[in-house]
């Protein structure tokens, strides 16, 4: 059962430094069903369940972007039966969660190469985008048959066509150019990057923005990965001290 966060904790956070776009890699749901001796599709069940508790949590801090992956590009190598298993929650959740996000605000991304998805599913999630495009509260974006080479290699190819037909000049391709072609662009970078399942790689997830990303690896399975988790991890954030490659003025050492 989850427990309920205790409001010290709420409160600590609540006045701590929080970050603006936390991304997360949702792992672990498989091996929290094994464990429990049942099979790993009602891991995935339970899962999808856990979302809609982290995204009203980070709903009610004021969190401005929630970036998850749920399918990576290489998760089509698993059991036939899982991959389809995982594409029908994915619907499912469209079906019974859009209108409920619609309501509190919060507009839906989604991000990967969605071409290879049904195209039932393709038309629900750009219904579902375009109902929300205008909310403001949060954005929500799902990571779906994504895979952070496959975001440069995308982002390579536009470039390389503008360049092609003269509508870009190669000395002006920048860092800013590139992750202006990026699937997740205009979004500001991640601040915050969550791997739960005790795993500790990046598993092909946004690889250039995660650049200058605070990283928190937890060994909860993303099912168990409650209220509490998720605070005690933005209590850790509020903790670092991020420095970009510059320098923070640390108070001055006295002199002896
Ligand atoms: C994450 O849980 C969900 C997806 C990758 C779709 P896993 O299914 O990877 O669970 P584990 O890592 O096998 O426990
Ligand atoms: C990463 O988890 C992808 C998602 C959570 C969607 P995986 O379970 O696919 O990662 P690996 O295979 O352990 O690296
Ligand atoms: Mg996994």
């Amino acid at each position: 059962m989850p427990t309920q966060p205790d409001h010290e904790l709420i409160d600590s956070v609540l006045e701590a430094n929080l970050p603006d776009h936390v991304a997360i890699i949702m792992d672990g749901n498989g091996r929290w069903a094994n464990r429990r001796g049942i099979s790993r599709l009602e891991g995935h069940r339970q899962g999808v369940k856990n979302v809609r508790t982290i995204v009203e949590l980070c709903g009610r801090l004021n969190i401005s972007y929630l970036t998850l992956f749920a399918f990576s590009s290489e998760n089509w190598k698993r059991p036939r039966k899982e991959v389809q298993w995982l594409m029908r929650l994915l619907s499912t959740a469209l079906d019974s969660e859009v209108k409920k996000l619609h309501a509190e605000g919060i507009s839906l991304n989604f991000i990967g190469d969605l071409s290879n998805l049904s195209g039932a599913i393709q038309e629900k999630i750009q219904k579902s985008v375009q109902l929300t495009e205008s909310n403001r509260n949060m954005q929500l974006t799902i990571a779906i048959n994504y895979g952070g080479q496959w975001d440069l290699t995308q982002a390579c190819r536009k470039i390389a066509d503008q360049v092609k037909h003269n509508r870009l000049a190669i000395e002006d391709i920048s860092p800013d150019r590139i992750a202006g072609q990026l699937s997740t662009a205009p979004m500001p970078n991640p601040d915050f990057f969550i791997r739960t399942g005790g795993e500790k790689r990046i598993s092909n997830f946004t690889l250039w923005q995660l650049a200058y990303t605070e990283l928190y690896f937890t060994d909860a399975y993303w099912p168990e990965f409650d209220e509490q988790a998720f605070l005690q991890a933005l209590k850790s954030y509020s903790s670092r001290v991020r420095r970009f490659g510059g320098i923070v003025q640390e108070p001055a050492a006295t002199e002896k």
